[in-house]
């Protein structure tokens, strides 16, 4: 990878400093969130009788802040990043790229007044409704057109591979957020789906499953891709796989929707697919893990002191373990037991919080120092006690739902000898009891090690700043 300028070059960085330090303010938040309606499973009454504050109204400004604000953001920033770099170029359209800066943040507020209000389609993942929705397309296709400007006039013939996982991911959540959120409006925040009934759920399970495939999983291994190689200043072990991986991926994950909805109304068949191209999902996933994690071969003693790496080469040990776990859970008599309890949860949380979340933190810590003229994050101490905060939280949280998971799905479906159940339902929330209060305490560390990190990045950047005339040229060479 030979992306040495052969002129100064200045690259647009305002716009992925402003989204590299949103991605951690809003990771701050949206982990906040998910403490509070953690802690509420344990203790209901901590909704204080409050509407907005009630846990059907919290989880999806949870989920939405997690995925949308944190992830998407992060997901800016890198690829805007990205592009740059390996393209030799700077970002097509300051004006439009300001325009997704403002607009992404100007969606993420109105969700985070509308959904606490009670305004929601009841789609998860894409409860926001219309008026939102058209802001969204709006940002998003202005996204294409710079990441697509960009890659469109570059000075380098070859197009690198994390732009193809990020392009990927950019015409894909065009196309889910386009079909699955179509509707026709009754007022200014209310709509009817234009789908019904067992076709609603099948499009609502594309959409949802692919959010993971793209969203969750292509974009972020664009990251992967970029960050990896740069960390540990080796190639990607190798390009042949990583372009297999592309294409074996995108494809794959397209027909994978219906294992979310085993044994229910949709055609059997169409179940049956569903879990036979997760099972094939197996395969394109552990390339991907395995040539992120063999890029580090021969430079494994970098880990000892470069917490980067470790976060990345950890979040990679986390992506093959949640993308081990899927298939499984795809066949349809794990899923028997697995469906409807905190074992979903647990995959869900393994990949957002192992993956995800320490995929966007690595690459962060990557760019922020070189973004605000520094060498390195303002303490590195402070970065390797989120490192651990962050990994300790993830077990806690992880290992607690597992068990609470199939403790739950063994006690549902235990019977008597006479044929009725065994334990009542309560039997089984009582039972759960204790690992929900474990998940709290796994909860608190992984946020307090995000506030750690941004009480870091706020003093990297302000540090920066201070000899801020180096920004240019910094941005220039890096
Ligand atoms: C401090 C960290 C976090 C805590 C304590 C937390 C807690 C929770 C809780 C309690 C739920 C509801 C579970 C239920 O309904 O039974 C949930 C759902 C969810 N969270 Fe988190 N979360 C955290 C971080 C994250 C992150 C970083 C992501 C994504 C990048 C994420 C993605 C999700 C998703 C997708 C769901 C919905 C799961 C489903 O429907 O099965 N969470 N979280
Ligand atoms: C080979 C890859 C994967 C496969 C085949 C897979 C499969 C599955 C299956 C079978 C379920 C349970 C569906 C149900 O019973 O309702 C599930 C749920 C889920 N998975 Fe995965 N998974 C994979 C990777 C991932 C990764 C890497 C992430 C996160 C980054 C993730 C996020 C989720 C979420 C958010 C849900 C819960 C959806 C909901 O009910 O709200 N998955 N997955």
């Amino acid at each position: 990878m030979a992306f040495q300028n052969q002129q100064a070059t200045v690259y647009n960085d305002t716009v992925v400093r402003q989204f590299a330090i949103m991605t951690v303010v809003w990771g701050v938040v949206g982990m906040l969130v998910g403490v509070i309606v953690a802690s509420q499973l344990a203790w209901p009454e901590l909704n204080f009788g409050i509407p907005f504050l009630t846990y059907g109204r919290l989880r999806p400004l949870h989920t939405n802040a997690v995925i949308f604000a944190f992830g998407g953001s992060g997901l800016f920033a890198t690829a805007y990043y990205i592009v740059q770099r390996t393209c030799q170029v700077r970002l097509f359209g300051d004006k439009l790229a300001a325009f997704t800066f403002w607009g992404w943040q100007l969606v993420i507020l109105l969700a985070a007044i509308s959904l606490p209000l009670g305004f929601t389609t009841g789609k998860e993942y894409a409860e926001l409704e219309w008026p939102i929705d058209i802001l969204i397309t709006l940002v998003w296709v202005a996204f294409a057109v710079v990441f697509f400007g960009t890659i469109g006039t570059r000075k380098v013939k070859h197009i690198y591979v994390a732009n193809w996982f990020l392009g990927a991911m950019i015409i894909a959540v065009a196309l889910l957020h386009l079909v699955n959120s179509a509707a026709v409006p009754a007022g200014w925040m209310k709509s009817y789906s234009v789908y019904a009934g067992v076709q609603d759920a099948m499009i609502q399970w594309w959409y949802g499953h692919n959010a993971v495939g793209f969203f969750l999983t292509a974009g972020f291994l664009g990251m992967m891709y970029y960050f990896m190689p740069k960390a540990a200043g080796r190639p990607v072990y190798s390009y042949r796989l990583s372009i297999v991986h592309f294409w074996a991926l995108i494809f794959t994950y397209m027909w994978a929707g219906p294992h979310h909805l085993h044994y229910t109304a949709l055609p059997d068949w169409t179940q049956s697919v569903g879990m036979l191209f997760s099972l094939i999902l197996l395969a394109p996933s552990w390339g991907g893990m395995i040539n992120g994690i063999m890029t580090l071969s021969g430079a494994w003693h970098k880990l000892r002191d470069d917490p980067v790496l470790r976060f990345l080469i950890v979040s990679l040990s986390f992506y093959g373990m949640s993308t081990f776990e899927g298939p499984m859970m795809s066949i349809k008599t794990v899923n028997a037991l697995s469906h409807y309890t905190d074992w979903t949860v647990g995959h869900v949380h393994s990949g957002a919080l192992g993956w995800v979340g320490l995929v966007t933190m690595g690459s962060m810590y990557y760019l922020i120092p070189r973004l605000f003229g520094q060498k390195q994050m303002y303490s590195a101490k402070a970065v390797e006690v989120h490192f651990w905060m962050a990994t300790i939280g993830i077990v806690l949280y992880i290992a607690a739902m597992w068990i609470a998971g199939v403790m739950q799905g063994l006690m549902w479906r235990s019977i008597n000898a006479d044929g009725t159940l065994t334990y009542t339902f309560v039997e089984s929330v009582k039972a759960s009891y204790p690992f929900y209060v474990i998940r709290v305490l796994g909860g608190l560390l992984y946020l307090g090690g995000m506030v750690v990190m941004l009480w870091n990045s706020l003093k990297t950047a302000t540090n920066g700043r201070a000899n801020d005339v180096s920004i240019p040229a910094v941005a220039a060479h890096a």
